[in-house]
């Protein structure tokens, strides 16, 4: 019996050693210690004993028993950490490796010129309207005192939804929302950013733009609070050296009329191709607003007076950041975009 446990002993040791992985270590431990283990036959065995012999062989087998059990289990912690280092090896993270640049956004060009377009309103303490970009041709034109056979209402300049919806043309319907939605003959002043729609397509024009229209009404309010403000406001996007020059023109909402130039940003007024030598560059519509569109919108014109202006947001941000093709601002190419 002894011989045969010596055998069990040396052969089970041998193993042990052999064993590359925790998966033959796992088998040889059911092997020999095991329910059907070979020490747990030599237990089984034992009846068949001489009684004086049993309790000696019991305590060999109990010896070997955890004898074995702790080298197995020290031969397992010694295979784990190796297959562990294995791995870890396998796996190497390079610390020393420069982490991965997230690339910082930025705001769209369109959007900079925007902010500071309301940046100088806001200081000299306008408000910020809102209007629909699916506009009535009441508000669009009929309030705005453009009669039915208008040129400006053809259909060639202007993207209909039904015989009375269209997409806005202008931020001008913004006004009339203004006025309309306020006690008759209250005072205003306020400025109205948004998309407007025509049909259009080339360098300088595209089928949507941005405006941003100005209201100021009140009583006394003047020509030259106009040409004040509208001065004040070139400087404060182009710089105090900016000229500005107002000329006569024609809008049914307002009269009179006047559209408003800065001398050439890139010039500085001597003549160049993008002045088409003029030396001066024309960025807005305006005008004191036309006493029927008071009366049309409950502000009676003996009481009140205003003026009202017109401005396209990508003209202003072309020039301001001398960029020549409108269509830039809209194709999204970060080689573009990344400049500002
Ligand atoms: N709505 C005019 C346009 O789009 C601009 C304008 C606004 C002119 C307000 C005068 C007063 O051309």
């Amino acid at each position: 019996m002894e011989m045969e446990l010596r055998r069990i002993r040396e052969a089970a040791f041998r193993e042990l050693e052999l064993a590359q992985e925790v998966g033959a270590l796992n088998e040889i431990r059911v092997r020999v210690l095991g329910k059907k283990g070979d020490l747990t036959a030599v237990l089984r065995g034992m009846g068949a004993m001489d009684a004086t012999e049993r309790p000696r062989i019991g305590q060999l087998v109990n010896d070997l028993r955890q004898e074995f059990e702790a080298a197995l289990n020290e031969r397992m912690a010694l295979l784990k950490d190796a297959a562990l280092t294995k791995r870890l090896e396998a796996e190497r993270i390079d610390v020393t490796l420069p982490g991965r640049i997230l690339e910082r956004g930025r705001r769209h060009p369109l959007t900079m010129a925007l902010d500071r377009i309301k940046a100088v309103f806001l200081q000299m303490g306008f408000d910020i309207e809102e209007g629909p970009e699916v506009e009535s041709d009441y508000y669009n034109f009929e309030a705005l005192n453009l009669p039915p056979d208008h040129p400006a209402r053809d259909m060639q300049d202007s993207f209909y939804i039904t015989e009375q919806f269209l997409l806005r043309t202008h931020t001008s319907p913004v006004q009339v929302r203004t006025m309309q939605a306020k006690p008759p003959n209250s005072p205003i002043r306020m400025i109205a950013p948004g998309k407007v729609y025509r049909r259009d397509y080339d360098a300088t024009h595209s089928p949507m733009f941005q405006q941003v229209e100005g209201l100021v009404v009140g009583p006394d309010i003047r020509f030259s609070d106009l040409k004040g403000t509208l001065e004040l406001f070139c400087q404060g996007i182009f710089g105090d050296s900016v000229k500005v020059r107002f000329r006569p023109s024609y809008f049914p909402f307002t009269e009179p009329s006047a559209e408003v130039d800065i001398s050439c940003v890139i010039c500085k007024g001597s003549g160049c191709r993008v002045c088409k030598g003029t030396g001066w560059l024309e960025i807005l519509g305006s005008g004191m607003v036309h006493p029927r569109v008071l009366e049309m919108s409950n502000y009676d014109p003996s009481q009140v007076s205003g003026f009202a202006f017109g401005m396209g947001v990508e003209r202003i941000a072309m020039l301001a950041f001398g960029i020549d093709d409108m269509r830039l601002f809209y194709e999204n190419d970060v080689r573009f975009l990344r400049r500002f």
